[in-house]
């Protein structure tokens, strides 16, 4: 078998090692990008004069036979020919003869590769985009439906204060604002055409960069050639950004298996997102945000593995660097299942509204709401903290709730305390009373709704 590069070398390559270097086996997921870069490139060299429009076409018609061939699932890539660029170069010099050897002028894999890959972070980029505005609209859906739906809202998974389950579905719906902010600023840089910095240093052939950067979608060139062939920043950038998304939908998914546990019952997934168990009949599991949530490992884990390779290697390419591939297509892929389940998950959950203000009910999570009656009546807060941390423990003795207890009572621990009291100790009142900017009063919910469209 002829490589490519045989004409230094007098013995044929050992079979592990050929084995032990080709990325054909995972990098021809880049073969319409890599004919998409190719087809750019050639279409430059013939305008620029150096090679003539005969051979332009002639190329040009080869690589599109060949991207129809592997469309159509007919090349049978070999391991021998390395890696993607090599295969399908093989593959145009064997379809049109040796005049398929001149798409290679002026190119190195080097800037090949680094082009293929800012293609493919761009559409998947762009893809996760929309993913994600796809749960944000899910999020947004139900939010609108449960403004006044009324839980616990927790602090330390105790029950802190009450709040509107709109408002808690809405802080989700403004981490994946910041995902999705972030993932269209690293467009900016994903933009940058490396093409043209050829191995390392520039070519001698009077290129134009500015001409395949065009055609390819680029808004700008690497000004550095060096920069341009050993940059992955792009990669570790989709790669953190993922990391933190992944954050945001294993909290979420945390919240949900809670929820639907027996022991908070708040919502029900819809059957079509749990499985059951082989041997217990009355199970119903939700395996999706379990799985969810843990696919976070393998997320973080890519990203801590570029971080890695990357670290101490020299300029400009080295082989190390073909190690990159995995972990990003691994992180697209999951990441794009992630969300694509995500968003139908959460469209079709059934809310137990009366479960959750019955749990309203059985705590003492408005608690700081009669601190604040104490303060507004003059009391110090501290002051009042204290007495209304007397009034809970009596509550707690006597098994009375906070809303259980008479004026009377209420009045052994204070002579501030008058009938009003259980007016403001009601649940919505507590939820309405804080009206605060981005606060979980109902009107505030119903503005940031109102906030949240002008994102989408
Ligand atoms: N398969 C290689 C990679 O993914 C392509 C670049 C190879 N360049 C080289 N000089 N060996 O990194």
């Amino acid at each position: 078998m002829t490589k490519l590069w045989g004409g230094r070398f007098t013995k044929p390559t050992n079979k592990l090692v050929e084995e032990y270097t080709s990325s054909i086996n995972f990098d021809q997921k880049l073969a319409k990008q890599d004919i998409q870069g190719s087809l750019a490139h050639v279409d430059m060299l013939g305008k620029c004069g150096i090679i003539s429009q005969n051979e332009v076409s002639d190329i040009k018609k080869g690589l599109s036979i060949i991207e129809e061939k592997i469309e159509k699932g007919e090349v049978v890539f070999s391991v021998a020919d390395e890696d993607i660029h090599m295969n399908i170069e093989k593959l145009l010099i064997e379809e049109i003869g040796p005049v398929g050897g001149k798409l290679h002028t002026g190119r190195s894999r080097n800037d090949q590769v680094a082009t293929d890959m800012h293609l493919y972070m761009r559409e998947k980029t762009e893809l996760m985009v929309e993913l994600v505005e796809q749960v944000q609209s899910a999020l947004l859906q139900q939010a609108e439906q449960h403004v006044e739906t009324i839980l616990p809202g927790y602090t330390h998974l105790q029950r802190a204060q009450p709040i509107s389950f709109g408002h808690h579905l809405l802080a989700y719906f403004w981490m994946f604002e910041r995902d999705k902010e972030r993932l269209q600023d690293s467009l900016k840089r994903i933009n940058w055409s490396p093409l043209g910095a050829a191995a390392l240093a520039g070519t001698p052939y009077s290129i134009d960069r500015e001409m395949t950067a065009e055609a390819l979608g680029f808004e700008s060139v690497y000004p550095n050639s060096l920069d341009a062939v050993s940059d992955r920043d792009f990669i570790l950038e989709f790669l953190s950004i993922s990391s933190i998304m992944i954050t945001h939908i294993s909290r979420l998914s945390e919240e949900l298996i809670l929820w639907s546990s027996q022991e908070f019952n708040f919502i029900e997934l819809d059957d079509a997102f749990c499985t059951g168990s082989s041997i217990m009949p009355q199970k119903k599991n939700p395996d999706v945000p379990e799985l969810l949530r843990g696919k976070t490992g393998r997320i973080y884990g890519n990203l801590m593995g570029l971080l890695t390779l990357l670290k101490g290697l020299p300029l400009a390419y080295n082989k190390d660097m073909q190690e990159d591939k995995e972990g990003m297509f691994d992180t697209a892929e999951t990441l794009e299942g992630a969300l694509s389940l995500l968003a139908p998950m959460l469209e079709s959950m059934e809310v137990n509204v009366g479960q959750m203000r019955n749990a309203v009910k059985e705590d003492y999570s408005n608690a700081t709401d009669i601190a604040d009656y104490l303060a507004i009546k003059g009391m110090p807060f501290r002051q009042a903290h204290e007495v209304i941390g007397q009034i809970v423990l009596y509550g707690i003795q006597n098994e009375k709730y906070l809303l259980d207890l008479t004026i009377e009572e209420y009045q052994q621990f204070s002579d501030l305390f008058e009938e009003d009291i259980f007016e403001k100790l009601a649940p919505e009142q507590v939820v309405a009373a804080r009206n605060s900017q981005g606060g979980t009063g109902f009107k505030q919910v119903y503005k940031q709704i109102q906030l949240a469209k002008q994102h989408m």
